[in-house]
């Protein structure tokens, strides 16, 4: 993998640690796009890791000067009513969202209680052509976009073998095939996830070790289709990172990284600004 393609690693001694640098992380994303174009479009990734970012981030004080002026949206959603306890905009809701100053024009939720998950798609795909554009792309070019990793590598709610991984011409599609407790989902799409200004995945704990190893230390000459979902998403060099503590890094054996003290997000080519 050439230098440029190669995503930054940031590794934490623990949990705690990196819910910590990845608020920081959100800072230096939304300081580079206010400064660049006034505003900050940010998408949520789902399940429980982002519980203790997200509180984090509603801490940081250097962020109080740009809420007024953050889009928030999501990776992925559940195919459930927003009060569901498995629903994504529920835990960023009561993680977040309910903590910062954000009207509610600025929140877009993916709407996983409708009937008709594929309108409820291109409504979705409809709202971030027209808010976050470029209206020259068919794909929008979100700031940040924060995913998590499930145990078999799969992302937002791509998962291994599915048809939609094949998708290149919509950013958002409706997917079956999720885990039992909640099959039917809505997630942005390989194309949309890769577009973006930076996009930063957080994994925390040994559980998740075996899925980091296989996404960021692949065995070499293989099928790009035969990668992990999560491997398959590709921003333009510079515009990935990957947010780890030392649990879920301990079967890396040959990948740099670069420890939060001695990392300076400005420096990793905050893409975009
Ligand atoms: C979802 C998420 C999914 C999640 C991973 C990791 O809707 O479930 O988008 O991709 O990020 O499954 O989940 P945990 O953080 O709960 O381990």
């Amino acid at each position: 993998m050439s230098e440029g393609a190669r995503p930054h690693v940031v590794v934490t001694p623990d949990a705690a640690a990196l819910s910590r640098a990845g608020a920081r992380l959100w800072v230096d994303g939304a300081r580079a796009a206010l400064a660049a174009r006034g505003v900050f479009h940010v998408a949520l990734a789902g399940g429980t890791t982002p519980a203790e970012l997200h509180r984090a981030v509603s801490e940081e004080s250097d962020l109080d000067y740009g809420w007024h002026r953050t889009h928030v949206w999501f990776g992925d959603e559940r195919a459930v009513p927003p009060a569901d306890r498995r629903s994504n905009y529920r835990m960023a809701k009561e993680t977040l969202l309910d903590l910062v100053p954000l009207s509610e024009s600025q929140v877009h939720r993916m709407r996983g209680e409708a009937p008709d998950l594929d309108a409820a798609a291109a409504d979705y795909a409809r709202a971030l052509a027209t808010v976050v554009g470029p209206a020259s792309s068919a794909m929008p070019e979100l700031d940040l976009v924060w995913l998590g990793l499930g145990a078999d590598g799969h992302t937002a709610s791509l998962f291994p073998g599915s048809p939609v991984l094949g998708v290149v011409d919509r950013s958002v599609v409706a997917v079956d095939g999720g885990p039992p407790e909640s099959p039917r989902r809505l997630t942005l799409t390989l194309p949309a996830l890769s577009a973006a200004r930076r996009v930063i995945f957080v994994a925390s704990g040994a559980a998740k070790a075996e899925a980091v190893a296989a996404v960021l230390e692949p065995p070499p000459g293989g099928p790009s289709d035969a990668l992990p979902p999560a491997a398959r998403v590709r921003p333009a060099p510079g515009r990935l990172l990957w947010l780890l503590d030392e649990a879920a890094a301990s079967r890396l054996s040959r990948t740099p990284r670069a420890h939060p003290a001695g990392f300076t997000p400005g420096a990793s080519g905050t893409a975009g600004a």
